[in-house]
């Protein structure tokens, strides 16, 4: 199915197109990774609604990134709750460990490293955002497994894409 089929098919459930425009951003992220201007306005093209409506949430919610990001977005909660129960300070292991400073992404585009408001979720602070998943109770030890895990998954993905390429001559 084409993105504009399955952002038509979600848009149908909702009576005024602006209330589509959140799901069709997210269907839009998720074909495209990220939501660059063309997108943007494609998606507001296809809801028939205005591009600015389309654009100020995009660039508003810190799901949506209009800039391309790594295969892991890491995204640390850095209000009250979080930041009592030390996001600064893994913050700083993060960007110490990773080598890059909040905002950028690795030179291996493996992480981006952002910080971001409360996720709701705030009875498990420390936490951070990969993808659709919550990490809470987070320490440096905690952070440090973490971190090896996505490395090991990442190398697990470029040995899948190596063996799925033919052999030189096939
Ligand atoms: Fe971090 Fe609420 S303050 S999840």
């Amino acid at each position: 199915m084409s993105m504009r089929e399955k952002i038509e098919q979600a848009a149908a459930a909702y009576p005024d197109q602006r209330s589509a425009i959140m799901p069709a951003l997210v269907i839009a992220q998720k074909e495209h990774g990220h939501l660059p201007g063309p997108v943007l306005e494609e998606v507001a093209d296809i809801l028939g609604v205005e591009r600015i409506w389309v654009y100020e949430l995009a660039t508003f919610y810190t799901l949506f990134h209009t800039e391309p990001v790594g295969m892991f977005h890491l995204q640390l909660c850095d209000n009250v709750s979080c930041m009592l129960c030390g996001s600064e300070n893994l913050l700083r292991h993060m960007e110490g460990a990773l080598g890059i400073r909040r905002g950028d992404t690795t030179a291996d585009g493996l992480f981006t490293l952002s910080t971001v408001e409360c996720l709701g979720a705030c009875e498990m602070a420390p936490v951070m955002q990969i993808g659709d998943d919550y990490h809470g109770d987070l320490d440096v030890a905690r952070l440090d497994a973490l971190l090896d895990s996505l490395r090991a998954a990442a190398g697990r993905v470029a040995d899948d894409e190596r063996a799925s390429q033919p052999l030189p001559g096939e």
